[in-house]
């Protein structure tokens, strides 16, 4: 059998010179493939004798061996130079400055009030631990109302202005949730405690004047614990409502009140003044009378809820809190007329949205204080 020293050589050569996985894989057929170079000579080890056959086989092993081995080292190198190619084309730049003014999209466009407040919110608590859940619009009765304590007859389903849908075949009617309250109990029958979600969403009633809407917000709170009273409740809605409103002294009530699905309840005020005509929050110390405005309601998670949710009340306690959206953003920034946030109006969401980089930031709401001008 000739010397196969040059035809290893070349091949090792042209695997060294292959510019591209493609060519590596032709290289690859046309020495090891099942008509390769290699291959043919194996073949014709059979009309050697045995002696011969022996010699020949050995070197050909072995010269099938290193140009495998020189195959698999190429095609990791072009595949790893291919990669930084790419890379190296997708390559941004984040450090690229936002061009100043028009046209840049990001001098025109406003993040709507509600969004942004949301946002706060969630960044609040989100330090404090918490993590946002999510339910449907649409509910059945069982997680609106019975699941909470609220059974067929209760008055408090009258008080909730409820939309319904149209009768099933069996009768029941699914509901546009009336509150976000239901996500409470979804989350409890979903996951073990201990827990700690907020639920931001849209919540439905069928009232409408110049401080409801059918459609508004919430956003509700629900802590489950081994060992959660009262005192972690006042806690964490004293120190959400100091930094949401970013007044570090704003006084804060709680109101003994009345939930079917909360026991004890109560509601929350907070401090404000009313001296002049105007609208202040926080202490009405030199300004005049201290006033109140109730923001949201709260109390310690009722033990038929958590039984209705497979957690034992021995065992585990809580507390919830619910809050309209549209209320506390209206006092924040100042915004005098619930309706004007569905208008859609350009005029007004430039005037109260915000820069879509005004990012909000946990301690103190919008990093840059207030509402865009
Ligand atoms: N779901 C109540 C409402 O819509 C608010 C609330 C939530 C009260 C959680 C107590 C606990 O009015």
């Amino acid at each position: 059998m000739e010397d196969i020293d040059p035809l290893r050589d070349d091949i090792l050569r042209e695997v060294r010179e292959a510019g591209s996985p493609e060519v590596l894989e032709a290289i690859r057929v046309s020495a090891l493939g099942r008509r390769g170079r290699l291959t043919l000579l194996m073949r014709g080890l059979g009309e050697l004798g045995p002696e011969a056959r022996r010699v020949a086989g050995a070197a050909l092993n072995a010269a099938k061996d290193e140009i495998a081995a020189s195959l698999a080292e190429a095609s990791d190198r072009l595949h790893r130079a291919a990669l930084a190619n790419r890379l190296a084309g997708e390559r941004a730049d984040v450090t690229l400055p936002v061009l100043p003014g028009p046209p840049s999209g990001c001098d025109t466009g406003r993040i709507h009030p509600i969004s942004q407040t949301i946002d706060e919110i969630i960044a609040i608590f989100g330090e404090m631990g918490f993590v946002v859940a999510e339910g449907p619009h649409i509910e059945d009765d069982f997680y609106n109302f019975t699941a909470l304590n609220i059974p067929p007859d209760h008055p408090a389903r009258q008080e909730h202005d409820t939309f319904y849908l149209p009768p099933r075949v069996d009768g029941s009617r699914l509901v546009l949730r009336t509150h976000t309250s239901p996500v409470q109990i979804r989350t409890m029958l979903a996951q073990p405690p201990p827990l700690r979600i907020i639920v931001p969403g849209r919540t439905f009633r069928a009232d409408h004047d110049s401080t409801h809407s059918p459609m508004f917000h919430q956003v509700e709170g629900l802590v489950i614990d081994r060992t959660t009273h009262m005192g972690h409740l006042k806690g964490c809605l004293i120190e959400f409502c100091r930094a949401f409103f970013d007044v570090e002294d704003l006084p804060v009530r709680f109101r003994p009140s009345y939930f079917p699905f909360t026991e004890p309840s109560a509601e929350v005020d907070i401090g404000c003044s009313r001296a002049g005509g105007e609208l202040k929050i926080g202490h009405g110390g030199a300004n005049g009378p201290q006033d109140w405005l109730e923001i949201l309601g709260s109390g310690m998670v009722h033990p038929q809820v958590l039984r209705n949710c497979g957690i034992d009340p021995a065992e585990y306690q809580g507390f919830a809190f619910g809050m309209g959206i549209e209320r506390v953003a209206m006092l924040k920034y100042g915004i005098p007329d619930l309706r004007t946030f569905y208008d859609s109006d350009l005029r007004w969401l430039r005037h109260y949205g915000f820069l879509p980089l005004d990012i909000p930031s946990p301690v103190r709401g919008a990093l840059s204080g207030g509402a865009a001008a």
